[in-house]
């Protein structure tokens, strides 16, 4: 049995994070301190787990399922749901799926009268390891995803990984490319854990997925709480995803999973021993190691003018000019670094 994890994000105010099986028992305490509360979700996760929070007799807005979530009309849907549930400035939005309805509950929460409070409660790998940690909100225009947003910190994170069981491999897999990544940043140890544990992870052990789950939200919450606006050492998180972004993008959004495309972005390093060791375990999180391996299992291209013509077009980046997270070490990386043309085109057009 795994006991539950709390540590703070100590931002002022300062915001709970609760990992392990049942932290949704948690939420009683957090919405007696409100008003009223409304929750967000998706049917899939409605249907799956509403029952361990008793939705059905709650208020709350179902949003489709995945990045269709992500869109100014859907935002706007809720907004008025907001509204027709007469919540005040001391209510509660709860987002309880993954991390698209994480996103948009918060901006929701953030933008319903100047801003209400929200409690993050997520349901996949990526959003408890990563998307429910730090406050960033959006909603996806049609000029590229994620154009419309607000920082805005939930109250508190509620992770509970009973939810976990029901989360499809594919889901699960992605979801172990960010944790990679963390593992990455984090060091040795970390890493070596993913690679001990790395069967474990993939055949979705909860005790295994709560640890990996605390290392990176502990990361995360670390380096958040140093750099909230992404001023300057919060860009580390964005190791990867450079590559990741424009994968995304060439692939035709919805294709391949983010989370697999970043784990590819974590291979495409143009650091020999680091490298090797990565794409070992890529391998075994069942994850794709190169652009021809990612190009064969989703059937897309991926052809490298593209996806330099993708990144130099990347909202990260200084205009024309793609910007890169490398790592110099195990949990030693720079960013805001530039590839030189030449090595650029090498790395992506690796056989
Ligand atoms: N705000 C941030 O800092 C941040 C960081 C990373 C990613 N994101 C965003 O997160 C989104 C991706 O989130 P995601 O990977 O969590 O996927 P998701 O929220 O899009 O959900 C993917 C699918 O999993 C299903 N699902 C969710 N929980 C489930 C469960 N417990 N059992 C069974 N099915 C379940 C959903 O219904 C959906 O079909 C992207 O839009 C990305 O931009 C945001
Ligand atoms: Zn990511």
């Amino acid at each position: 049995v795994t006991a539950l994890m709390r540590f703070d994000v100590t931002t002022e105010p300062r915001c709970p994070v609760v990992i392990g099986p049942g932290a949704l028992g948690a939420l009683a305490g957090f919405r007696a301190q409100h008003s009223a509360s409304f929750f967000v979700s998706d049917a899939t996760v409605a249907l799956q787990h509403g029952g361990r929070i008793g939705l059905d007799a709650l208020p709350h807005h179902l949003l489709p399922a995945g990045e269709a979530a992500k869109s100014l009309g859907r935002l706007e849907a809720l907004l008025e749901a907001l509204a027709a549930a007469r919540l005040d400035r001391r209510s509660l939005v709860v987002a309880f799926g993954g991390g698209s309805i994480g996103d948009v509950a918060g901006l929701a929460a953030a933008l319903y009268m100047r801003g209400i409070a929200v409690l993050q409660c997520p349901t996949t790998l990526l959003a408890m390891a990563d998307s429910a940690i730090g406050g960033k909100t959006a909603v996806d225009l049609a000029a590229g995803k994620n154009l419309a947003g607000v920082f805005h910190p939930p109250i508190a994170v509620l992770a509970d990984t009973d939810t976990l069981a029901t989360l499809p491999a594919e889901q699960l897999v992605a979801g172990l490319g960010e944790v990679l990544k963390c593992a990455l940043l984090a060091g040795e140890g970390e890493l070596v854990f993913v690679e001990q544990h790395a069967q474990e992870l993939r055949s979705g052990d909860g005790a295994a997925l709560a640890r990996a789950i605390e290392f990176c939200a502990r990361l995360k919450a670390a380096i958040v709480a140093r750099d909230p606006r992404e001023a300057g050492e919060r860009k580390r998180l964005n190791l990867g995803h450079t590559f990741a972004h424009a994968i995304e993008k060439v692939a035709g959004y919805g294709r391949i999973p983010h989370g697999v495309a970043v784990g590819c972005g974590l291979a495409l390093l143009p650091d020999g021993a680091l490298v090797e060791r990565v794409r070992a375990l890529l391998a075994r999180l069942g994850l794709c190691a190169s652009l021809r391996e990612l190009e064969q299992r989703y059937a897309v291209a991926l052809p490298a003018a593209a996806l330099i013509e993708a990144m130099r077009s990347d909202k990260k980046g200084v205009r024309g000019s793609p910007r890169f997270v490398l790592p110099t070490g195990i949990g030693e990386v720079l960013a805001d670094q530039g590839l030189r043309d030449a090595q650029l085109l090498e790395v992506l057009s690796a056989p």
